[in-house]
Protein backbone atom coordinates (compact mmCIF):
# COMPACT_ATOMS: atom_id res chain seq x y z
CA UNK A 1 0.00 0.00 0.00
CA UNK A 2 1.29 3.36 -0.86
CA UNK A 3 0.62 5.58 2.34
CA UNK A 4 2.67 8.88 1.40
CA UNK A 5 3.28 9.76 -2.16
CA UNK A 6 3.20 13.56 -4.03
CA UNK A 7 -0.25 13.81 -5.54
CA UNK A 8 -0.43 16.83 -7.82
CA UNK A 9 2.65 17.95 -5.91
CA UNK A 10 1.29 17.87 -2.74
CA UNK A 11 2.23 15.13 -0.21
CA UNK A 12 -0.61 12.66 0.81
CA UNK A 13 -1.03 10.13 4.10
CA UNK A 14 -3.46 7.96 2.66
CA UNK A 15 -6.04 9.79 0.25
CA UNK A 16 -5.44 12.75 2.92
CA UNK A 17 -3.60 15.65 1.79
CA UNK A 18 -1.03 17.05 4.28
CA UNK A 19 -1.45 20.84 3.20
CA UNK A 20 -5.43 20.10 4.30
CA UNK A 21 -4.13 18.73 7.47
CA UNK A 22 -2.13 21.58 8.37
CA UNK A 23 -4.24 23.97 7.62
CA UNK A 24 -7.65 22.21 9.06
CA UNK A 25 -5.43 21.78 12.38
CA UNK A 26 -2.58 24.16 12.39
CA UNK A 27 1.31 23.17 13.12
CA UNK A 28 3.01 21.89 14.48
CA UNK A 29 0.97 18.44 14.54
CA UNK A 30 1.86 14.97 14.75
CA UNK A 31 -0.38 13.28 11.66
CA UNK A 32 -0.71 8.72 11.85
CA UNK A 33 -1.83 6.60 9.01
CA UNK A 34 -4.29 4.42 10.72
CA UNK A 35 -4.14 1.59 7.57
CA UNK A 36 -0.12 1.27 8.11
CA UNK A 37 -0.74 0.34 11.87
CA UNK A 38 -2.92 -2.07 11.24
CA UNK A 39 -0.95 -3.18 8.00
CA UNK A 40 2.03 -4.08 10.70
CA UNK A 41 0.12 -5.82 12.99
CA UNK A 42 -0.96 -7.97 10.41
CA UNK A 43 2.00 -8.40 9.11
CA UNK A 44 3.42 -9.95 12.71
CA UNK A 45 0.37 -12.11 12.48
CA UNK A 46 0.59 -13.50 9.41
CA UNK A 47 4.86 -14.19 10.40
CA UNK A 48 3.46 -16.51 13.06
CA UNK A 49 0.95 -18.39 10.94
CA UNK A 50 -0.46 -21.04 12.84
CA UNK A 51 2.06 -20.96 15.76
CA UNK A 52 -0.18 -19.67 18.82
CA UNK A 53 0.99 -16.24 19.50
CA UNK A 54 0.23 -12.61 21.36
CA UNK A 55 1.67 -9.19 19.80
CA UNK A 56 1.57 -7.32 22.17
CA UNK A 57 1.81 -3.08 21.15
CA UNK A 58 4.55 -1.90 23.41
CA UNK A 59 2.76 1.14 24.20
CA UNK A 60 5.65 3.71 25.42
CA UNK A 61 6.26 3.90 21.47
CA UNK A 62 2.78 6.09 21.04
CA UNK A 63 0.34 5.82 23.64
CA UNK A 64 -2.33 7.93 22.00
CA UNK A 65 -6.21 6.21 22.95
CA UNK A 66 -7.19 6.52 19.67
CA UNK A 67 -4.13 4.69 18.30
CA UNK A 68 -4.58 2.11 20.86
CA UNK A 69 -7.88 1.43 20.11
CA UNK A 70 -7.29 0.32 16.19
CA UNK A 71 -4.13 -1.80 17.72
CA UNK A 72 -7.17 -3.58 19.73
CA UNK A 73 -9.07 -3.26 17.41
CA UNK A 74 -6.44 -5.31 15.28
CA UNK A 75 -6.33 -8.19 17.76
CA UNK A 76 -3.21 -6.90 19.68
CA UNK A 77 -2.41 -7.22 23.23
CA UNK A 78 -0.49 -5.05 25.03
CA UNK A 79 3.58 -4.33 26.95
CA UNK A 80 2.98 -1.49 29.30
CA UNK A 81 5.54 -0.32 31.33
CA UNK A 82 4.07 1.84 34.69
CA UNK A 83 0.74 2.47 35.81
CA UNK A 84 -0.16 5.63 33.46
CA UNK A 85 0.24 2.80 30.98
CA UNK A 86 -1.63 0.62 32.08
CA UNK A 87 -4.58 2.88 32.76
CA UNK A 88 -4.71 4.09 29.73
CA UNK A 89 -4.91 0.31 28.02
CA UNK A 90 -7.62 -0.41 30.53
CA UNK A 91 -9.61 2.65 29.36
CA UNK A 92 -9.77 1.83 25.76
CA UNK A 93 -11.06 -1.51 26.57
CA UNK A 94 -8.66 -3.49 26.36
CA UNK A 95 -8.68 -7.39 27.37
CA UNK A 96 -6.59 -7.86 30.76
CA UNK A 97 -5.42 -11.49 29.89
CA UNK A 98 -3.55 -9.96 26.50
CA UNK A 99 -1.52 -7.70 28.63
CA UNK A 100 2.22 -8.07 29.69
CA UNK A 101 3.62 -5.52 32.43
CA UNK A 102 7.24 -5.04 31.82
CA UNK A 103 10.15 -2.62 33.70
CA UNK A 104 13.02 -2.54 36.07
CA UNK A 105 11.24 -0.49 38.84
CA UNK A 106 7.55 -0.95 39.00
CA UNK A 107 6.06 0.24 42.65
CA UNK A 108 3.65 -1.51 45.23
CA UNK A 109 1.20 0.11 43.58
CA UNK A 110 1.26 -0.13 40.08
CA UNK A 111 1.59 -4.40 41.03
CA UNK A 112 -1.09 -4.19 42.91
CA UNK A 113 -3.34 -2.50 40.20
CA UNK A 114 -1.86 -4.30 37.96
CA UNK A 115 -2.97 -7.70 40.11
CA UNK A 116 -6.66 -5.68 40.75
CA UNK A 117 -6.65 -5.91 36.98
CA UNK A 118 -5.64 -9.45 36.35
CA UNK A 119 -3.34 -8.81 34.03
CA UNK A 120 -1.71 -11.98 31.55
CA UNK A 121 2.02 -11.60 33.24
CA UNK A 122 4.46 -9.69 35.23
CA UNK A 123 7.71 -9.52 33.23
CA UNK A 124 10.02 -9.41 35.93
CA UNK A 125 13.67 -7.80 36.44
CA UNK A 126 14.71 -8.53 39.73
CA UNK A 127 15.10 -10.93 42.78
CA UNK A 128 13.66 -8.22 44.96
CA UNK A 129 10.62 -7.36 42.84
CA UNK A 130 9.99 -11.33 43.09
CA UNK A 131 9.54 -11.05 46.21
CA UNK A 132 7.49 -7.85 46.16
CA UNK A 133 5.02 -9.20 43.60
CA UNK A 134 4.65 -12.99 45.53
CA UNK A 135 4.06 -9.93 48.92
CA UNK A 136 1.42 -8.33 47.36
CA UNK A 137 0.07 -11.61 45.86
CA UNK A 138 -0.04 -12.75 49.44
CA UNK A 139 -1.81 -10.43 50.70
CA UNK A 140 -5.05 -10.64 47.91
CA UNK A 141 -4.62 -14.00 48.41
CA UNK A 142 -3.96 -14.32 44.82
CA UNK A 143 -1.27 -16.17 42.23
CA UNK A 144 0.34 -13.67 40.34
CA UNK A 145 1.87 -14.63 36.63
CA UNK A 146 5.01 -14.13 36.43
CA UNK A 147 7.78 -14.74 33.56
CA UNK A 148 11.58 -13.65 34.38
CA UNK A 149 13.30 -11.12 31.72
CA UNK A 150 16.58 -12.61 31.55
CA UNK A 151 19.38 -10.51 30.48
CA UNK A 152 21.51 -13.07 27.71
CA UNK A 153 24.52 -10.92 27.59
CA UNK A 154 23.88 -10.12 23.65
CA UNK A 155 25.48 -7.54 21.68
CA UNK A 156 22.10 -5.95 19.74
CA UNK A 157 24.65 -3.40 18.11
CA UNK A 158 22.68 -0.38 17.90
CA UNK A 159 22.63 3.13 19.99
CA UNK A 160 24.08 2.51 23.63
CA UNK A 161 20.90 4.38 25.08
CA UNK A 162 18.75 2.01 23.30
CA UNK A 163 20.76 -1.46 23.58
CA UNK A 164 20.01 -3.38 26.83
CA UNK A 165 20.76 -7.00 26.27
CA UNK A 166 24.31 -6.26 27.99
CA UNK A 167 25.18 -7.58 30.98
CA UNK A 168 26.35 -3.77 32.27
CA UNK A 169 22.62 -2.87 31.06
CA UNK A 170 20.18 -2.57 34.02
CA UNK A 171 17.39 -5.09 32.72
CA UNK A 172 16.64 -8.11 33.17
CA UNK A 173 18.31 -11.21 35.67
CA UNK A 174 21.43 -12.66 34.20
CA UNK A 175 20.97 -15.95 32.18
CA UNK A 176 23.43 -17.44 34.39
CA UNK A 177 21.65 -16.54 37.69
CA UNK A 178 17.90 -17.17 36.00
CA UNK A 179 17.97 -20.68 36.57
CA UNK A 180 17.86 -19.89 40.53
CA UNK A 181 15.64 -17.72 40.78
CA UNK A 182 12.79 -19.67 38.43
CA UNK A 183 13.40 -22.55 41.23
CA UNK A 184 12.43 -20.05 43.69
CA UNK A 185 9.47 -18.53 41.82
CA UNK A 186 8.02 -21.76 40.87
CA UNK A 187 8.70 -23.20 45.14
CA UNK A 188 6.57 -19.37 46.07
CA UNK A 189 3.04 -20.55 46.74
CA UNK A 190 1.55 -17.07 45.27
CA UNK A 191 3.55 -16.88 41.99
CA UNK A 192 2.29 -19.01 39.00
CA UNK A 193 5.38 -19.24 36.55
CA UNK A 194 3.85 -18.57 32.97
CA UNK A 195 7.28 -17.53 30.68
CA UNK A 196 10.15 -16.39 29.42
CA UNK A 197 10.87 -13.19 28.09
CA UNK A 198 13.64 -10.95 27.10
CA UNK A 199 13.90 -7.62 25.53
CA UNK A 200 17.92 -6.61 24.27
CA UNK A 201 17.45 -3.17 21.95
CA UNK A 202 15.50 -0.94 19.92
CA UNK A 203 16.04 -0.17 16.14
CA UNK A 204 17.74 -3.81 15.44
CA UNK A 205 18.27 -3.95 11.96
CA UNK A 206 18.84 -7.64 11.66
CA UNK A 207 17.29 -11.11 13.38
CA UNK A 208 20.95 -12.30 14.43
CA UNK A 209 20.83 -10.81 17.87
CA UNK A 210 17.46 -12.12 18.19
CA UNK A 211 18.46 -15.83 17.20
CA UNK A 212 21.43 -15.84 19.55
CA UNK A 213 19.00 -14.56 22.25
CA UNK A 214 16.33 -16.77 21.78
CA UNK A 215 18.84 -20.27 21.16
CA UNK A 216 20.15 -18.99 24.95
CA UNK A 217 16.57 -18.87 26.65
CA UNK A 218 15.26 -22.48 25.13
CA UNK A 219 18.25 -23.75 26.42
CA UNK A 220 17.14 -22.46 29.90
CA UNK A 221 13.19 -23.75 28.86
CA UNK A 222 14.41 -27.30 28.44
CA UNK A 223 16.37 -27.53 31.39
CA UNK A 224 13.51 -26.09 33.36
CA UNK A 225 10.78 -27.91 31.88
CA UNK A 226 12.71 -31.27 32.47
CA UNK A 227 12.65 -30.10 36.09
CA UNK A 228 8.92 -29.82 35.94
CA UNK A 229 8.83 -26.09 35.70
CA UNK A 230 6.58 -25.39 32.32
CA UNK A 231 7.52 -22.20 30.70
CA UNK A 232 3.91 -21.75 28.97
CA UNK A 233 5.30 -18.60 26.56
CA UNK A 234 8.52 -16.96 25.25
CA UNK A 235 8.09 -13.55 24.87
CA UNK A 236 10.71 -11.92 22.64
CA UNK A 237 10.45 -8.40 23.46
CA UNK A 238 10.50 -5.68 21.25
CA UNK A 239 13.34 -3.94 19.31
CA UNK A 240 12.67 -4.81 15.22
CA UNK A 241 14.22 -1.92 13.66
CA UNK A 242 12.84 0.63 10.76
CA UNK A 243 14.40 2.23 7.89
CA UNK A 244 14.65 5.85 8.94
CA UNK A 245 17.22 6.85 6.17
CA UNK A 246 19.24 3.32 4.43
CA UNK A 247 18.71 0.67 7.15
CA UNK A 248 17.50 -2.00 5.71
CA UNK A 249 15.48 -4.32 8.44
CA UNK A 250 13.51 -7.41 7.69
CA UNK A 251 9.93 -6.68 7.78
CA UNK A 252 7.78 -7.75 10.26
CA UNK A 253 6.41 -10.97 8.81
CA UNK A 254 9.85 -12.49 7.55
CA UNK A 255 11.24 -11.81 10.82
CA UNK A 256 8.28 -13.16 13.14
CA UNK A 257 8.23 -16.31 10.84
CA UNK A 258 12.28 -16.70 11.34
CA UNK A 259 12.00 -16.66 14.63
CA UNK A 260 8.54 -19.02 14.83
CA UNK A 261 11.11 -21.54 13.14
CA UNK A 262 13.82 -21.58 15.54
CA UNK A 263 11.20 -22.08 17.98
CA UNK A 264 9.16 -24.37 16.75
CA UNK A 265 6.98 -26.59 19.09
CA UNK A 266 9.60 -26.05 22.63
CA UNK A 267 7.85 -23.38 23.59
CA UNK A 268 3.48 -23.40 23.24
CA UNK A 269 3.09 -19.89 22.93
CA UNK A 270 5.38 -17.04 21.24
CA UNK A 271 4.57 -13.06 22.41
CA UNK A 272 6.79 -10.02 21.27
CA UNK A 273 6.35 -6.70 22.39
CA UNK A 274 6.32 -4.61 19.16
CA UNK A 275 6.48 -0.68 19.26
CA UNK A 276 8.29 1.29 16.95
CA UNK A 277 8.46 -1.32 13.92
CA UNK A 278 4.34 -0.90 14.63
CA UNK A 279 4.05 2.94 14.47
CA UNK A 280 7.07 4.44 13.54
CA UNK A 281 6.52 5.17 9.53
CA UNK A 282 3.34 5.60 9.77
CA UNK A 283 3.58 9.04 11.34
CA UNK A 284 4.46 12.44 10.25
CA UNK A 285 5.08 15.21 12.09
CA UNK A 286 4.37 18.62 10.36
CA UNK A 287 5.82 21.86 10.73
CA UNK A 288 6.00 25.23 9.62
CA UNK A 289 8.49 27.61 7.88
CA UNK A 290 8.71 30.67 10.15
CA UNK A 291 11.60 32.12 9.18
CA UNK A 292 14.79 31.81 6.83
CA UNK A 293 18.09 33.05 7.86
CA UNK A 294 21.31 33.15 6.14
CA UNK A 295 24.79 33.67 8.20
CA UNK A 296 27.93 33.97 6.49
CA UNK A 297 28.23 30.39 5.92
CA UNK A 298 24.97 28.28 7.14
CA UNK A 299 21.35 28.51 6.48
CA UNK A 300 18.88 28.10 9.37
CA UNK A 301 15.25 26.52 8.22
CA UNK A 302 13.39 28.35 11.40
CA UNK A 303 10.31 25.89 12.17
CA UNK A 304 7.64 26.22 14.42
CA UNK A 305 8.25 22.31 15.92
CA UNK A 306 11.37 21.94 18.06
CA UNK A 307 12.97 19.27 20.40
CA UNK A 308 10.38 19.78 23.04
CA UNK A 309 7.80 17.96 20.30
CA UNK A 310 10.50 15.49 18.64
CA UNK A 311 13.44 15.01 20.53
CA UNK A 312 15.13 12.04 18.66
CA UNK A 313 17.67 13.91 16.61
CA UNK A 314 19.39 16.06 19.66
CA UNK A 315 19.08 12.90 22.07
CA UNK A 316 20.39 10.69 19.65
CA UNK A 317 21.52 12.12 16.89
CA UNK A 318 19.38 10.01 14.60
CA UNK A 319 18.42 11.33 11.06
CA UNK A 320 15.03 11.94 9.95
CA UNK A 321 13.86 12.00 6.67
CA UNK A 322 12.30 15.82 6.14
CA UNK A 323 10.22 16.32 3.30
CA UNK A 324 8.27 19.47 1.62
CA UNK A 325 4.75 19.21 1.79
CA UNK A 326 4.34 21.23 -0.77
CA UNK A 327 7.27 21.61 -3.30
CA UNK A 328 7.83 25.55 -4.22
CA UNK A 329 9.59 26.85 -6.75
CA UNK A 330 12.27 28.35 -4.69
CA UNK A 331 15.52 27.70 -5.15
CA UNK A 332 17.39 24.98 -3.32
CA UNK A 333 19.79 25.39 -0.46
CA UNK A 334 21.73 23.02 2.15
CA UNK A 335 19.70 24.14 5.72
CA UNK A 336 19.87 23.18 8.97
CA UNK A 337 16.43 22.50 9.70
CA UNK A 338 16.18 24.26 14.04
CA UNK A 339 13.37 25.02 16.41
CA UNK A 340 12.60 27.87 18.71
CA UNK A 341 13.80 26.30 21.24
CA UNK A 342 16.97 28.38 23.15
CA UNK A 343 19.28 25.59 22.71
CA UNK A 344 22.25 24.75 19.79
CA UNK A 345 21.03 20.77 20.44
CA UNK A 346 17.57 21.82 18.96
CA UNK A 347 17.40 20.45 15.49
CA UNK A 348 15.46 18.34 13.51
CA UNK A 349 18.00 17.81 10.64
CA UNK A 350 21.14 19.01 9.86
CA UNK A 351 22.24 19.99 6.14
CA UNK A 352 19.46 19.52 4.40
CA UNK A 353 18.55 19.87 0.59
CA UNK A 354 15.09 22.02 0.69
CA UNK A 355 13.48 24.70 -1.63
CA UNK A 356 11.16 25.97 0.75
CA UNK A 357 9.99 29.70 1.35
CA UNK A 358 8.81 31.06 4.60
CA UNK A 359 5.31 29.71 5.15
CA UNK A 360 5.92 26.37 3.61
CA UNK A 361 4.66 22.99 5.72
CA UNK A 362 7.59 20.18 6.04
CA UNK A 363 6.88 16.64 7.33
CA UNK A 364 9.52 14.81 9.41
CA UNK A 365 9.24 11.53 8.39
CA UNK A 366 9.19 8.82 10.77
CA UNK A 367 7.89 10.16 13.54
CA UNK A 368 5.11 8.00 15.09
CA UNK A 369 7.30 6.37 17.35
CA UNK A 370 8.51 7.90 20.17
CA UNK A 371 7.56 11.19 18.69
CA UNK A 372 4.87 12.50 20.99
CA UNK A 373 5.18 10.58 23.72
CA UNK A 374 8.58 11.72 24.36
CA UNK A 375 7.43 15.48 23.95
CA UNK A 376 7.85 18.06 26.91
CA UNK A 377 6.74 21.48 27.67
CA UNK A 378 10.11 22.94 27.58
CA UNK A 379 10.17 26.73 27.16
CA UNK A 380 6.68 26.47 28.18
CA UNK A 381 5.46 25.01 24.87
CA UNK A 382 1.83 23.79 24.57
CA UNK A 383 2.84 19.89 22.49
CA UNK A 384 1.54 19.25 19.43
CA UNK A 385 -1.74 18.66 18.41
CA UNK A 386 -2.32 14.64 17.12
CA UNK A 387 -4.35 13.90 13.84
CA UNK A 388 -5.27 10.16 12.93
CA UNK A 389 -5.86 9.95 8.86
CA UNK A 390 -8.00 6.84 7.69
CA UNK A 391 -8.73 6.00 4.14
CA UNK A 392 -10.49 9.93 3.25
CA UNK A 393 -10.93 10.84 6.98
CA UNK A 394 -8.81 12.67 9.57
CA UNK A 395 -9.66 13.40 12.96
CA UNK A 396 -8.08 15.17 15.99
CA UNK A 397 -7.31 12.78 18.31
CA UNK A 398 -5.39 15.37 20.20
CA UNK A 399 -5.89 19.52 20.53
CA UNK A 400 -3.03 20.94 21.00
CA UNK A 401 -2.28 22.15 24.21
CA UNK A 402 -3.49 25.73 25.64
CA UNK A 403 -1.20 28.31 27.28
CA UNK A 404 -3.43 28.00 30.19
CA UNK A 405 -2.69 23.79 30.27
CA UNK A 406 0.58 24.76 30.79
CA UNK A 407 0.35 26.04 34.09
CA UNK A 408 -3.31 24.92 35.30
CA UNK A 409 -2.14 23.01 37.70
CA UNK A 410 0.52 24.33 39.41
CA UNK A 411 -0.29 26.45 42.63
CA UNK A 412 0.52 30.69 42.48
CA UNK A 413 1.37 31.25 46.60
CA UNK A 414 4.53 31.74 48.54
N1 LIG B 1 9.68 -4.08 25.31
C1 LIG B 1 10.48 -3.49 26.21
C2 LIG B 1 10.68 -4.14 27.50
C3 LIG B 1 11.09 -2.26 25.91
O1 LIG B 1 11.88 -1.67 26.81
C4 LIG B 1 10.86 -1.65 24.65
C5 LIG B 1 11.48 -0.36 24.31
C6 LIG B 1 10.00 -2.31 23.74
C7 LIG B 1 9.44 -3.53 24.10
C8 LIG B 1 9.68 -1.74 22.39
O2 LIG B 1 10.80 -1.58 21.61
P1 LIG B 1 10.64 -1.13 20.08
O3 LIG B 1 9.94 -2.23 19.33
O4 LIG B 1 9.85 0.13 20.05
O5 LIG B 1 12.03 -0.92 19.62
N2 LIG B 1 13.13 6.37 22.76
C9 LIG B 1 13.98 5.50 21.98
C10 LIG B 1 13.54 4.05 22.04
C11 LIG B 1 13.47 3.49 23.44
C12 LIG B 1 13.02 2.06 23.51
C13 LIG B 1 12.78 1.61 24.91
N3 LIG B 1 12.26 0.30 25.07
C14 LIG B 1 14.02 6.02 20.55
O6 LIG B 1 13.40 7.04 20.26
O7 LIG B 1 14.71 5.45 19.70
Amino acid sequence: MEIFEYRDGTLHMEQVSLAEVARSYQTPCYVYSANLIRERIKSYQMGFGAHESLVCYSVKANSNLSVLRLIKDAGAGFDIVSGGELERVLAIGADPNLIVFSGVGKTKNEISRALDAKIACFNVESEQELQRIALIAQEKNVKAPISLRVNPDVDAKTHPYIATGLKENKFGIDIDKAHAVYLKAHAAEHLQVTGIDCHIGSQLTSVEPYIATVKRLLELVAKLNSEGIEIEHIDIGGGLGVAYHDENPPNPEDFAAELTKLIGNRVRKIIIEPGRSVVANAGVFLTKVEYLKHNLDKNFCVVDGAMNDLIRPSLYSVWHKILQVRKSGAQTKTYDVVGPVCETGDFLGKDRQLAVVQGDILAVIGSGAYGFVMASNYNSRPRAAEVLVDADRHKLIRPRESTVDLFVTELNCL
